[in-house]
């Protein structure tokens, strides 16, 4: 996360432009206070994603426990990708494009010629993990053509380059950190830039019992927890406060009304965390939590709902035998 640097990065012979400037350090910053200064406290879960916490999500994906990201990656072993890619030029951009395991499954089932026709924009808020990402695509797909950008894809969708055909990627079921407003409107804003045959693949994590649910985001080594505490050493670099993560306990829960798994952090004892930017300490009394994310799961009803908002076609639902995870592809038709 480097709201600073200005210059492109060039990773062999591709690059990375990072757009987080244009929001800045200052924004950021008080968009962090505001939520710690609110009653309850929260703190916005795109900054989990410093070098660490790419590093524990990508662990956490590879957990036993978190059956998203491995269901998802059983449905796009077997994803129809002509119907999805076809065989002219066109951008594939994925929002939150994390550690690329995503995107690879696909390109890896490409053949050359396919891959020639593709350029391929991943989207990030993590540089770091962008810089990883471009240094191995290159290695392994040496035709494939990539250009990263660090942004907050929420706020700065205007930046993604036009022209080409496009297929939007938003997998991961990333869409359920968005409120169910919010990401009603977010999807159809990017409908909007869509032109005729432009795709949009979305990955969701279906509705299911409480015990599945809360299992996937307590698991027992601990790096979920690991994950939620390092948001609080990514505030304080942003905001120079100086919270200690072990003052708090990882919570994670099913919020069956808003059906949403909720991650808090809670303080054991009574805490002060000076900062800077603050007229006084911040105080939590022990037990106060903050809110670090929700997780938003989702029914058909609810995969039909997004298409018709966002005026996309919903062309197919493409699930595991459990139906524990969907990818939705819709279609810009008109
Ligand atoms: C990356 C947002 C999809 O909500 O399941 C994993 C993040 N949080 N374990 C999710 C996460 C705790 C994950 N997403």
């Amino acid at each position: 996360m480097d709201y600073s640097t200005k210059d492109a990065v060039e990773c062999g012979s591709a690059s990375i432009v990072n757009r987080l400037p244009e929001i800045g350090l200052r924004k950021a910053v008080s968009e962090i206070i505001d939520g710690l200064l609110a009653c309850p406290k929260r703190i916005s879960c795109k900054y989990f994603y410093d070098t660490e916490g790419s590093k524990l999500f990508t662990e956490i994906t590879r957990l036993p426990e978190y059956y998203p990201a491995r269901t998802e990656k059983e449905i796009l072993r077997k994803l129809p990708l002509i119907h999805l890619i076809g065989s002219s030029d066109i951008d594939i951009t994925e929002l939150g494009s994390g550690d690329h395991a995503k995107i690879t499954i696909i390109l890896d089932r490409l053949s050359s010629e396919q891959l020639s026709h593709i350029r391929y924009l991943p989207v990030d808020i993590s540089h770091s993990a962008l810089e990883t990402s471009i240094r191995a695509l290159a290695e392994r797909f040496p035709g494939l053509s990539v250009q990263g950008i660090a942004a907050d894809y929420y706020h700065q969708m205007h930046l993604i380059p036009g022209e080409r055909k496009k297929l939007f990627c938003f997998l991961g079921s990333t869409i359920g950190n968005l409120d169910r407003d919010e990401a009603m409107n977010f999807i159809r804003n990017i409908g909007d830039t869509m032109l005729p045959g432009d795709g949009f693949l979305i990955g969701f994590d279906r509705v299911k019992t409480a015990a599945l649910l809360e299992i996937a985001y307590n698991d027992r080594q601990g790096l979920t927890a690991r994950f939620n505490k390092n948001i609080l050493c990514v505030v304080n670099r942003l905001i120079k406060s100086d919270f200690d993560p072990e003052d708090f306990e990882h919570r994670a829960f099913y919020n069956r009304e808003q059906r949403r798994i909720e991650m808090h952090l809670e303080a054991q004892r009574a805490v002060h965390v000076n900062c800077p930017s603050t007229a006084k300490p911040l105080d939590l009394q022990k037990g106060e939590t903050i809110h670090t994310e929700n997780s938003h799961k989702f029914d058909v009803k609810d995969i039909h709902a997004v298409g018709e908002h966002a005026g996309l076609f919903l062309d197919r639902i493409f699930s595991d035998k459990n139906e524990w995870f969907s990818l939705a592809y819709y279609k810009k038709t008109s």
